[in-house]
Order: structure tokens, then C-alpha cells, then sequence
């Protein structure tokens, strides 16, 4: 008997470790409390006991059954309070999604613009060879961005020394293209760039660049007007202007810098302006805001590619995303774009 009775009661409490619902907790009034439970087999015994004996166990057992009742009681109680605060119609916690960080929305953008002109978009590689970073762009020796202080090398093995870098430009990719695909191509190419600059409120030492190129017989300077300004009217307005100054790269051959009419005075642009009183902040007055390189691709380049400069030609260009996105929005400080402070970043989230 009391072995039984000792074996009911640790069953009693790991049953009720499991920290049962409502249905568990009916099993176990039926298992402990019920006309078959071990309880009532063990009161089945009383009556083959010796005077004292019944006196101990029915009391034992009479407490143990009241013991029994409160536990599951108090246990009944905790788990109705626990399921009525569960309302299952409640409206959920508000889901906090991610969105696209501005730089990558705006170079997608500018990506798109050119897709829908048939521009088909590669990314090139980050760590970059030598070879392709500057001689198969033309770009000699002696040319200052060659320096060290100007390119971010790779500290490899003895062997390979100076012969990986980080890209300072996205034209690379014109090179990995041009080598394997035939022309007619046009590309468009987004991503980061590396140059050992100090960071201030418009530079920083990655930053990020589209390059783009067309390669096809009869392609012209004009080509390239036209696929530039079908850009900047589709991405800042349709009363955009575009002036060509003279330049100088290696890797073209007339080259260019292009202005933008400045989109916040408007002065320079299509559109007629009235006159201002104060000073405009982002242009100086000056009507103009530098936003690209581009040219003809240097017969040179194409020859290092295995194309043969005297049937195609090729145009190219290169531009800076965080310069376009913090005309388009007005920003002021490049250093916002990379500070991941979600109190400038959410403002552009869509
Ligand atoms: N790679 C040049 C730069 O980083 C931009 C450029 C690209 C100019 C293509 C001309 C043609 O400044």
C-alpha cells in the first residue's frame, strides 16, 4: 500500500509538469479523481486492512484526493485566465519590412531608363586586375591615377603585388564585356568603386558608379547626345538640358563632361524662370552641375578587345550615383548615403 501510494503521488506531480490545456487537465481528473482512478482502486483495499491501518490510509488517501481536487482547481483557473487573455482576433504586432536603400533604388532606376532603350545590364568585378583597371582602358603608366596613393592595391604575395586592386572606376567592365561578347552591345554596368579619397561632405573612399557603352558600326558623338539627354529628361524632367564641355580621358577619344541644367533654380533649362532673388545653393548661379564623363571609346580600347575599331565604333560614359541621387533629393552631406541611420534612410523607403 504504500508503495502504491508513494508511486501515485510522484506520477500525480511529473503528470502535471507538463503544464497541461483544459483537455490534459479533464484526462487528469479522470485519470486521478475518476470511478476507475488509482485513487478509488486504492480506497478498494480499505476494507482488507487492519483497524489502524485503515485509519491511517483513509486519511492518507482523503487528503491526498483533496490535494489532488485543489491542484487541478488552481491549475483549471491559471489556464482559463491564460486563454481568455489569448484573443485570436486581435490585430497583429505591426510588421516592420525592409526597403531599398536610396543608392540601390536610385542606381536601379537609372539602370531601368536604359534597359527600356534596350541597354543590357552585367555587373563587373570589385577586386580587379591591373590589366583592366588601366592599360586595356588606355590608361599609361605614368598616368597620375596609376599612383598607389590614388588606387587601392591589394597586399597579396610577393608574386602577385600590384597586380590587384580595387576598381577605381566601373569602365573595367567595357573590357570584360567587349572580350567576350561581339558587337552590336550595349551595357549598362552599376557598382562599387574604391579610391583612397578623404571622406568630407561630397567625397568618400567607395562610392558608387553606372558605366555604360554601346559598340556597333555607325555609332556617333550624336548617338551619345541623344541616349544621354532621353536620360536625364526621363530621370530628373522633361525640361532637362545637357551641355557638352570638352574633356579629357584616356579611354575616349573626343571625351566630354556633361552638365545637367541645375534642376533646383532651373536656370539653363527649358523651362522659363523667374528671376531669383537669392542665390541658388546647389548651382552658384551658374545654371550648370556636373553629372557624367563620356566620349568615344578610343579606337585603342576596342583593338585591346579584339574588335576592329575600323568597322565599329563605340560610345561610353560614366556617372556617380550618390552625385545624381543627392541632386534628385537634394541631399547635401554623401555621408548620410553610408551612416545607416534610419532617420534619413526611411524617408526614401517606398
Ligand atoms: N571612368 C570615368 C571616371 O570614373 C568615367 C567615364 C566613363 C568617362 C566612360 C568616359 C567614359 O571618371
Amino acid at each position: 500500500m504504500e508503495e502504491e501510494f508513494k508511486n501515485l503521488k510522484e506520477e500525480f506531480y511529473s503528470d502535471l509538469q507538463r503544464l497541461p490545456c483544459l483537455a490534459e487537465l479533464e484526462k487528469l481528473r479522470v485519470k486521478y479523481l475518476g470511478r476507475k482512478s488509482a485513487i478509488a482502486y486504492l480506497f478498494s483495499k480499505m476494507p482488507g486492512l487492519s483497524k489502524d491501518e485503515k485509519s491511517i490510509w483513509g486519511k492518507n488517501l482523503n487528503l491526498f484526493k483533496q490535494e489532488v481536487q485543489k491542484v487541478l482547481n488552481i491549475q483549471n483557473e491559471k489556464i482559463n485566465s491564460r486563454e481568455e487573455k489569448l484573443d485570436v482576433t486581435f490585430p497583429s504586432v505591426p510588421f516592420k519590412s525592409g526597403s531599398q536603400h536610396i543608392l540601390s533604388s536610385t542606381s536601379r532606376k537609372i539602370c531601368s531608363i536604359f534597359e527600356k532603350l534596350g541597354f543590357l545590364v552585367t555587373e563587373g568585378n570589385e577586386i580587379e586586375e591591373e590589366w583592366y583597371n588601366f592599360e586595356a582602358l588606355n590608361i599609361p603608366l605614368e598616368h597620375p591615377s596609376r599612383d598607389a596613393f590614388d588606387t587601392f592595391y591589394l597586399n597579396l604575395s610577393e608574386k602577385e603585388k600590384g597586380k590587384y586592386l580595387l576598381r577605381s572606376h566601373t569602365s573595367p567592365s567595357q573590357i570584360r564585356v567587349m572580350q567576350k561578347a561581339k558587337p552590336p552591345l550595349a551595357v549598362i554596368s552599376p557598382g562599387r568603386v574604391y579610391r583612397p579619397d578623404e571622406v568630407d561632405a561630397t567625397h568618400s573612399f567607395m562610392f558608387n558608379q553606372i558605366e555604360g557603352f554601346v559598340v556597333a558600326e555607325d555609332v556617333n558623338f550624336s548617338h551619345l547626345k541623344g541616349v544621354l539627354l532621353h536620360f536625364a529628361q526621363k530621370f530628373f524632367s522633361s525640361d532637362i538640358r545637357l551641355r557638352f564641355r570638352p574633356h579629357f580621358f584616356p579611354f575616349t577619344e573626343p571625351s566630354a563632361e556633361v552638365d545637367l541644367s541645375c534642376i533646383i533654380c532651373g536656370s539653363s533649362s527649358n523651362k522659363v524662370v523667374r528671376k531669383k532673388e537669392k542665390k541658388c545653393s546647389v548651382c552658384k548661379d551658374k545654371g550648370w552641375l556636373e553629372i557624367l564623363g563620356c566620349g568615344m571609346i578610343h579606337p585603342k580600347v576596342l583593338t585591346f578587345c579584339g574588335i576592329n575599331p575600323k568597322k565599329y565604333k563605340g560610345f561610353a560614359f560614366g556617372m556617380g550615383v550618390e552625385r545624381i541621387a543627392m541632386l534628385k533629393y537634394n541631399i547635401a552631406d554623401i555621408r548620410l548615403f553610408y551612416d545607416n541611420d534610419l532617420r534619413f534612410l526611411e524617408q526614401f523607403s517606398l
